[in-house]
């Protein structure tokens, strides 16, 4: 990627003017990063708002993330999704309260030792909580670079993003400018270097040194390769239900989801006198649900089992207590009306 030197001073200017007020940046503890940065991995800023206040206020700071309790700290990342992000949060947290008084480290180095903190991360955490020369390179960075720089190569490609990163720290500022270089580039990618029908050039500080703009090929960038097809997995949802409750199993601690509270559910899709063969009782079915994962989609069939005996391996719980005391991953989310 060519020399992006000139970049540096106008997204500077421009994000010191036109920067929004989110809180993690009202009050940029290198913590307040840390945890705004893990939930918008995979999470829309409008979306990730009331999560990251509500965390905030109850785990206050790295001790008090690690020391909460586990069903807990699903529970407020409930609906947040990509549950994994959490567990390392926390397991990162607590190597810090042994090892480090409870302090992120402040160099990219250290910071990528940690659990859940890869480039990315530990690039945002160091440039924005502690002024250090490091790039963080998201989609929207890319879409903004390659649009300046007329790269054709396909966006999705890790080299594509080494290489950006490379080419960034090369020129990078330090101190408040590193944060607000790092923050600059995300934002122009957020409010005006669109994705294509939506592209702001008219009131873009890099106008003119833009080659896509200068080329009028804005639309050509960034340049995707086709992507792999998900993986198509069948499912049955079983909402047992007995005596007021409902049962509840833990998932396996490895894999998808690990860890997390659900209901009882079999590969494949079974019938109505299947579920009634395995539970006895009134089989009722629900609509079909579906959830996208990353890699892979859930084909969900449902169904209502009315038993008369709690069975001892699950947990049984009241609707009151699923909604209120237990994580369920999004996935079920489709079948909490029937509860
Ligand atoms: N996306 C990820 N981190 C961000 C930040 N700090 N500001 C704006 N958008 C972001």
């Amino acid at each position: 990627m060519e020399h992006l030197e000139k970049l540096v001073e106008p997204i500077i200017s421009w994000y010191r003017t036109h920067q929004c007020a989110y809180p993690w940046r009202t009050d940029p503890t290198p913590y307040h990063i840390w945890l705004s940065e893990i939930m918008l991995q995979q999470t829309r800023i409008e979306a990730a708002l009331p999560y990251y206040q509500r965390f905030i206020e109850e785990l206050p700071d790295i001790a008090a993330l690690a020391a909460c309790d586990e069903d807990r700290l699903y529970k407020l990342w409930e609906g947040l999704g990509y549950y994994s992000r959490v567990r390392n949060l926390q397991k990162a947290a607590r190597i810090l309260v042994a090892e480090n008084g409870g302090e992120l480290p402040f160099t990219k180095a250290e910071l990528l030792k940690l659990p859940g903190i890869g480039v990315y991360t530990a690039g945002a955490i160091a440039s924005m909580g502690f002024g250090q020369p490091n790039a963080a390179v998201d989609g929207n960075v890319l879409r903004v670079l390659s649009r300046v720089t007329a790269d054709a190569r396909d966006v999705l490609s890790p080299a594509l993003r080494a290489e950006a990163t490379q080419a960034l720290e090369a020129v990078y500022p330090t101190g408040q400018a590193a944060g607000d270089f790092t923050q600059g580039l995300m934002e122009l990618g957020e409010q005006v270097c669109l994705p294509s029908g939506h592209i702001r050039c008219e009131v873009c500080p890099l106008a003119a040194l833009c080659r896509a703009n200068l080329e009028n090929r804005q639309h050509e960038f960034p340049v995707r390769l086709a992507k792999k097809e998900k993986e198509i997995q069948e499912l049955t949802v079983l909402l047992l239900y007995c005596k007021g409750d409902y049962a509840l199993c833990k998932r396996d601690e490895k894999g998808l989801l690990s860890s997390l509270w659900q209901f009882p559910n079999y590969p494949g899709h079974l019938s109505n006198s299947e579920v009634a063969k395995r539970y006895g009782g009134r089989v009722t079915a629900l609509p079909d649900a579906r959830h996208v994962f990353t890699h892979k989609i859930w084909q969900m069939k449902g169904y209502r089992v009315e038993m008369t005996q709690q069975l001892d391996s699950f947990v049984w719980a009241s609707k009151d207590e699923i909604k209120g005391k237990y994580a369920l991953p999004s996935a079920f989310r489709p079948f909490m009306p029937y509860l």
